[in-house]
């Protein structure tokens, strides 16, 4: 099929001796999955050790022991008590047993041995016992039905050609993609739902669409689909999508049992409703209560979730209001709406108040929502993070969200908490990642990018994994156990977002970006626009003041947060022109003044580039060559496209600012 395994190749690989001595696998506890899961085990260690081990699928457990040299084996067992999904992993005389109480247990057990096998570890006296932190770990993708991608950088669709759907040998490899890292559920379609993927709740796409979700069911992943929230009037059977009319509610209840009927392993929908010019509520003066509630009333039945997303802002604003202001907007559209939700209703929240900047804060519906199903959405597609073309490794990013406290509670009241359902005792949570894979030969585009993939699934189930544990992981299972490359792509990856974020736009402010494409240093770009994304640059000072003399958007946290980001001297530096306007001559906390921040940090970036670039040369050679070419050719750009953001930025505030750098160094 031409293309990659990514971390999941079976190639030869030195591991631990007594894995060349596994002669049998013993799996017949479970159902269809666990068939999978043994499968998988058994064409893994077949291809690490060389010796493929038999299968025992019908022999009874009783009959286990007597057949004597259990020694070399793997065993599934029941084992009570786990959560669904968990799993043990331990060693009973030369025997490893993985323990679980569910077939999603059996798997995670299967993929767990296989990532040890990878690592080359032993499993002598081995004790592993984990189970998913997370409920829902999904991938959201946003492909569109004529094979684009909407933010794709890795080449077009996988699901998707000529208002066609695709399934085929890419299918199954995806799905085992993301069950070996513990993603247990996606979506397929963007969110944007326009054209022929409103149709998709009909007679035409259920076939291929069930096809599709069996394959994914073998995993243990539910299929979901965005769905269009004027579905009614768009497929022309209705004038009107009016959530409490009798008409659309009843279209609505038809509809669900339809589709739940005909694709079985269907989790729900994902929805985004007034919001950037789709359809909602709003036009029939509803709230977005009214519209998933209905919607999940009608889907309930079946067990269908309803993940309706917070990304609602007006974005049609004038720059010269300074009242308006797009960072409030989804805390306003929703704290009203908090504990009116139906049960099977999750509000999806991105991480930050604004869109996937490289630095933002927290979104403040963390910990404001307190009765409310609610899911954190990432981006690992790198809209503003490079693309994919520079590289920029976000686990980093994603644990300071998850590791912030809001204050909701007295204890256990961080991010992670709240949407693992720790805070206030939810099952219906999680945390969703757009995705950033395509039909490119290596799922990414930049290789170095799956580590964003493989890294956001494992922290979706074991959020107390560190980014530095998870980037080794992935850098072992892909390219093998070597010191060197370990170390130099470890360097690369737990420096790239520090580097991205010191070439990019300075102190948290975000958005110099080339408006649309959203590539490249534009710092006008979005100024003068509607989008309500501004910097509020001039000759003295810059940044948006969101204190309580500004948009009040600070006073939306908790305390002591509120009053931490409030002031400007206890905000921290990172995100300091986020929450304030401040004169380029002010000092940071760091002993900078905010212009020698701007100028250091984007001397330094490049700096920083260009010793990843020669770092990753050094390695020439040690890594499969087609692999090596395309990160090579990527990072020449990088090298390149990090000096144009340099400059861009320096000579703008330069310009702007009058102010000379301390050191001298050019500035155009
Ligand atoms: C960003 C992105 C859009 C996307 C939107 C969303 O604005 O640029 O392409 O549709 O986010 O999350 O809905």
């Amino acid at each position: 099929m031409g293309f990659e395994q990514a971390w999941l190749s079976y190639e030869p690989r030195e591991v631990s001796p007594e894995w060349y001595g596994i002669h049998g696998i013993y799996a017949d506890c479970g159902g269809r999955i666990t068939e999978h899961a043994a499968a998988e085990l058994k064409a893994a260690i077949a291809g690490i050790t060389g010796k493929e081990p038999v299968l025992y699928a019908d022999l009874p457990e009783t009959e286990r022991e007597a057949c004597g040299e259990m020694a070399g084996c793997i065993l599934f067992e029941k084992e009570q008590g786990l959560k669904e999904g968990g799993y043990h992993l331990f060693e009973r005389k030369g025997a490893l047993i993985i323990g679980a109480s569910d077939d999603r247990g059996f798997l995670y057990g299967a993929f767990e041995v296989i990532r040890q096998l990878q690592l080359g570890n032993s499993y002598q006296g081995i004790e592993i016992r984990k189970e998913p932190v997370m409920p829902l770990r999904m991938l959201n993708h946003w492909d569109n039905m004529d094979g684009s991608i909407e933010r794709g950088y890795s080449g077009n669709s996988f699901f998707f050609d000529k208002d066609e759907i695709l399934v085929n040998e890419r299918t199954v490899t995806y799905a085992r993609l993301l069950a070996s890292v513990g993603i247990n559920g996606t979506v397929i379609n963007n969110v944007n739902v326009k054209d022929a993927a409103t149709w998709l709740i009909t007679d035409k796409y259920f076939d291929k669409l069930r096809q599709m979700s069996e394959i994914f069911g073998d995993y243990g992943i539910k299929l979901f689909l965005s769905l269009n929230y004027a579905a009614p009037i768009e497929l022309g059977e209705l004038d009107s999508a009016d959530p409490l009319s009798e008409e659309v509610r009843k279209w609505w209840e038809k509809r669900m049992k339809l589709v739940f009927e005909r694709i079985p392993n269907l989790g729900g929908f994902l929805i985004k409703a007034d919001s950037e010019g789709r359809p909602g509520p709003f036009t029939y003066g509803r709230t977005h209560a009214d519209g998933a509630n209905m919607l999940a009333r009608a889907a309930e039945p079946y067990g269908g979730l309803i993940i309706w997303r917070c990304f609602v802002y007006n974005c049609r604003q004038d720059w010269r209001d300074y009242k308006t202001d797009r960072a409030r907007s989804g805390y306003d559209n929703f704290i009203g709406l908090d504990g009116t939700f139906h049960d099977n209703v999750i509000l999806q929240i991105k991480n930050g108040p604004m869109d996937f900047q490289v630095r933002e804060p927290v979104h403040p519906l963390f910990g404001a929502l307190k009765a409310t199903n609610q899911m954190l959405e990432v981006q690992i597609a790198q809209e503003y993070t490079g693309q994919q073309r520079h590289v920029c490794y976000l686990i980093p990013m994603f644990k300071e969200v998850l590791g912030f406290r809001t204050y909701a509670a007295e204890t256990d009241d961080t991010v992670e908490d709240i949407v693992a359902g720790k805070t206030f005792k939810q099952t219906k949570c999680g945390m969703a990642a757009v995705a950033n894979t395509g039909n490119d030969e290596n799922w990414t585009g930049h290789d170095l990018a799956a580590a964003n993939l493989y890294g956001f699934g494992r922290l979706a189930f074991e959020p107390s994994a560190t980014a530095k544990e998870l980037a080794e992981e992935w850098i072992e299972r892909t390219f093998g156990k070597d010191q060197e490359v370990l170390e130099v792509l470890l360097f690369i990856l737990m420096n790239s977002w520090r580097a991205y974020e010191m070439y990019n736009a300075p102190l948290g402010i975000g958005w110099m970006v080339n408006p649309n494409y959203h590539y490249g240093p534009n710092v006008d770009g979005y100024e003068y626009d509607r989008w309500g994304t501004y910097h509020r640059a001039d000759y003295q000072g810059i940044g948006v003041d969101r204190s309580r003399q500004g948009t009040g958007y600070a006073g939306l946290y908790r305390e002591p947060n509120a009053s931490m980001y409030d002031s400007p001297t206890s905000c921290p530096d990172e995100l300091l022109l986020f929450f304030h306007h401040m004169p380029y001559t002010h000092k940071l906390q760091s002993g900078k003044t905010v212009i020698q921040h701007i100028y250091d940090t984007h001397f330094e970036g490049v700096e920083l580039v260009d010793e990843m670039v020669e770092r990753f040369e050094s390695l020439e050679g040690k890594l499969p060559e087609k692999s090596c070419r395309r990160m090579l050719e990527r990072f020449l750009h990088q090298k390149e496209h990090s000096r144009e953001w340099r400059d861009q930025i320096n000579t703008y505030f330069y310009r702007k600012s009058g102010i000379p750098d301390e050191k001298g160094r050019k500035i155009y």
